[in-house]
């Protein structure tokens, strides 16, 4: 994806470059979908019943998510993005579970700069919509984390964005 022109450490962007993150948005909660249905209906063994179930749950918010931020991609005048970031597999219960928190943790980090990019374009109603999201998100991030034994991520928006995709 070519990133926008101005910085996008800085929140100050245009509506047509909201837009386009917003599509990201929406490619990585297809990715979630993705891998929310697959990974609850694979992981076996009874130390992963609990965190299965819960994964059941979490497909079926993170398809609300895409409905809430196609709504706002479409209310900008942008067409919603159909593809989803690649979905990654393993035969692994824990492997599963790692590649579930890093995406989580990717998109904890985006969503907080778009609640602030949100604002800064005066979209508040819009970055409200966002936050209820993260709130969710944040909530993923600790079952997972809890789920592997481990403290949850202090994940920073940028500018510590990755370069790689
Ligand atoms: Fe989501
Ligand atoms: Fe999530």
């Amino acid at each position: 994806m070519a990133e926008p022109k101005t910085a996008v450490n800085g929140d100050e962007i245009t509506r047509g470059q909201l837009a386009e993150l917003l599509n990201e948005d929406l490619s990585r909660e297809y990715q979630a979908i993705i891998s929310y249905v697959v990974y609850s209906q694979v992981l076996k063994g009874a130390e992963y019943m609990d965190i299965a179930a819960q994964l059941q749950i979490h497909a079926k918010q993170e398809l609300d998510h895409a409905l809430t931020i196609s709504r706002q991609i479409d209310y900008l005048g942008k067409m919603p993005a159909v593809t989803s970031k690649p979905v990654r597999t393993s035969k692994e219960a824990r492997e599963m579970l790692r590649f579930d928190l890093e995406n989580e943790n990717e998109t904890v980090r985006n969503y907080r700069d778009r609640v602030r990019q949100c604002e800064a374009l005066g979209e508040y109603a819009m970055a409200e919509q966002i936050r209820q999201i993260l709130m969710q998100e944040q909530d993923h991030q600790i079952d997972l984390a809890t789920a592997l034994g481990e403290e949850v991520p202090d994940v920073l928006s940028s500018p510590k964005r990755r370069t790689a995709r």
